[in-house]
């Protein structure tokens, strides 16, 4: 069916010609229009414009559905390219610990946290797993997503790793949302080979990476390259073993420490260097250049009281900057997008059009999808959210906790 939004107060996010990302001071600006119409044909953003150019022809088909959206706004859905939502079960008593006094790498050292949720991934059905995740997706869509990056990672054993991806697979088929998958083997270092990770290394190198690849269960490799998990030598071997079958890193660095993280991630050509809370000169340096986005996650910052990452100071030396979820039980139990937007204003000083900036084609193009998503262009996907009656786009940010969203649309359909 093709869709008619009439009356839009303004049109949020709108390109002409169409980037793949926007760095630095270009992150300030978007471009809106006032009083317009959206035509949405065969899944596909067709034509927009002002209401006074809207062409009459355009609406002779009888099959075309008219939304008036007095009062109303309508933004290119969120893509979030940072989450973790395929999980057995969340872990409430280990946020208990971090109230009490627990640190996050603490409460790795005892079992708890990423090792704690790999021991019930071996338990839960492929089913189960799928089952849960459609749950948090169809909860994220109510929210403004309409794409997601999901990882791996909760299994470390080969078997275990593969029947998240494959659920990542079959979520991929089910669901509207559009889903990249990566797979991130080297997350924590299992139990028995604590005393030789370079072991555990080999495993992935060896065995998990051929079979994921061959497999075709996913479109990127992660590492955890970080203090008390992988080493940058590690993660140099590891992602030079997935470059061999065509898997571009999407890294998780310089969470805890300056790990190196980021420069190895630079180094392979990485789609995306994540958390970055630790990030220096040195670092900055490196990105600038590259083809890496720099990928904040604020709710992890935010949920493990962590040092924030110096967002103002990497869009000020003229890096793109992107901000996505980390949606997961351990370190970020929301996929709320809406509040990573008022996270990006409240505690990295992005003005509002660099957070949706940062929420919308950046994190596109740190999914790789920019080309399909994340703006308002002629041919790409019919990915949009129409608004709850709102007075101005910063009220998004500003009115921060509250779900702004009435009407989602996801490949030209309504949710
Ligand atoms: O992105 N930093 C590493 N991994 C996840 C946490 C996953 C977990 O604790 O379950 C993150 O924050
Ligand atoms: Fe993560």
């Amino acid at each position: 069916m093709n869709i008619l939004i009439k009356n839009i107060k303004e049109l949020v996010q709108v390109e002409e010609q169409p980037k793949l990302m926007v760095s630095g001071a270009a992150m300030s600006e978007i471009q809106t229009i006032k009083d317009a119409y959206l035509l949405i044909s065969d899944g596909l953003i067709a034509k927009f414009g002002k209401m006074d150019d809207l062409d009459t022809e355009d609406i002779l088909d009888v099959e075309i559905k008219v939304i008036d959206a007095m009062g109303k706004m309508v933004f290119p859905s969120f893509c979030d390219s940072h989450t973790h939502l395929v999980y057995p079960a969340s872990r409430e008593i280990e946020y208990v610990d971090k109230i009490n006094g627990l640190s996050y790498e603490e409460i790795a050292k005892r079992g708890g946290g990423i090792l704690n949720s790999a021991k019930a991934m071996q338990q839960i059905s492929e089913d189960e797993l799928v089952e849960s995740a459609l749950e948090r997706l169809n909860e994220i869509v109510r929210y403004g997503t309409g794409a997601v990056e999901i990882k791996s990672g909760y299994g470390l054993t080969t078997e275990t790793e593969l029947k998240m991806l494959r659920a990542i697979k079959r979520l991929k088929t089910i669901s509207p949302v559009t889903i990249r998958s990566t797979f991130l083997g080297a997350h924590a270092i299992p139990a028995q080979y604590k005393s030789d990770q370079a072991e555990y290394v080999d495993l992935i190198i060896n065995e998990m990476i051929p079979v994921v690849a061959s497999a075709e269960l996913a479109d990127y490799i992660d590492v955890f390259c970080d203090r008390g998990f992988f080493s940058v030598e590690d993660t140099d071997r590891i992602l030079n073993a997935g470059m061999k079958y065509g898997l571009r890193p999407k890294i998780h660095a310089n969470e805890l420490d300056f790990s190196g993280g980021i420069q190895v991630g630079v180094k392979y050509n990485a789609l995306s260097v994540d958390h970055l809370e630790y990030t220096g000169d040195d670092e900055i340096e490196a990105l600038l250049g590259s083809a890496t986005m720099p990928t904040i996650l604020p709710g992890a910052a935010f949920f493990l009281n962590m040092p924030y990452a110096p967002a103002r100071k990497m869009i000020d030396a003229g890096l793109p900057v992107a901000m996505a979820s980390d949606f997961n039980p351990g370190s970020s139990p929301s996929g709320n997008m809406q509040l990573i937007l008022s996270m990006a204003s409240i505690l990295y000083r992005l003005t509002p059009e660099e957070g949706i900036n940062a929420t919308t084609i950046n994190t596109a193009y740190a999914m790789g999808v920019s080309g399909e998503m994340g703006s308002i262009c002629v041919g790409k996907k019919a990915n949009v959210f129409i608004t709850k009656p709102i007075p101005t786009y910063q009220f998004m940010p500003y009115y921060y906790g509250a779900n702004k969203v009435e009407t989602a649309i996801l490949n030209g359909e309504i949710q």
